[in-house]
């Protein structure tokens, strides 16, 4: 069941990204050039999809994918062009509806769904995989531990996603700041000890069959994020 506290924190993060930081985030996500700490931030994040993008085999095809706080939808479009059937879902209703609207054709036989809505609903079905590009870095060890064990539950073959280390917490903060006006800084970004919370969600019972992959921490100038691979046996 849902804390009570990672209900409130999700209501903040949705408003924070629908609105708020709607406009900021389009740009960041879309072809459109941009400089100085913008310009770092996507170096950044293109790094982290190509890191994630890494550990998934060229062809998916047969595949089926959940982005789970997928925005603008980048990385579901790259999964789908390798032959994936990738739902992406987010919190933010104005974010997909942008995305629906500026999705491409997807090649070789793969297919892009964006929906609104939580990542951690049951309703969204089970999947191979899953990749959670930034978005659980939104919560702090508590309920990123449970979101890690709730997506696992759904989730056949591996999990890729990002969690922000806790030595970045000033660097976070300062592109965080620098990014967006004074006001309008993000729900924070909780830096979490990341082995700690890896060994804690693997010491459950219901994560018996999975096991640490490759980890990969990028680490630029305004960008800083770990990729955390678990698969299954
Ligand atoms: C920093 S953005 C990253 C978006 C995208 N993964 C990317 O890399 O471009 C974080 C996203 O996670 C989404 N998010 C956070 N918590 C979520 C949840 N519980 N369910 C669905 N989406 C969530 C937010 O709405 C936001 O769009």
């Amino acid at each position: 069941m849902e804390s009570a506290a990672y209900i409130r924190r999700r209501d903040a993060i949705q408003t924070y990204f629908d609105r708020t930081a709607l406009d900021a985030w389009k740009r960041l996500v879309s072809t459109e050039k941009v400089s100085g700490v913008r310009a770092r931030v996507r170096a950044g994040r293109d790094a982290m999809r190509a890191t994630i993008l890494d550990r998934f085999p060229n062809d998916l095809s047969g595949w089926r994918i959940l982005d789970a706080g997928c925005g603008a939808g980048p990385l579901a479009i790259e999964l789908g062009h390798r032959g994936a059937h990738v739902l992406g879902v987010d919190l933010s209703p104005e974010m997909v509806g942008h995305a629906n609207e500026a999705l491409p054709a997807i090649r070789n036989g793969g297919s892009v769904r964006l929906v609104a809505g939580d990542m951690l609903a049951a309703s969204l079905g089970d999947f191979d995989a899953v990749v959670a590009m930034d978005s659980l870095i939104h919560y702090p060890h508590d309920e990123a531990h449970e979101a890690i064990a709730s997506l696992a539950r759904r989730t056949s073959r591996k999990m890729v996603f990002t969690l922000a280390p806790s030595t970045a917490l000033l660097e976070t903060l300062r592109a965080v700041g620098k990014l967006f006006p004074r006001g309008d800084r993000a729900p924070l970004i909780q830096p979490v000890a990341i082995d700690r919370l890896i060994g804690e969600v693997l010491t459950r019972p219901q994560m018996a069959e999975w096991a640490r992959g490759t980890s990969t921490r990028v680490s630029r100038p305004f960008y800083i994020s770990q990729a955390v691979e678990l698969v299954r046996s």
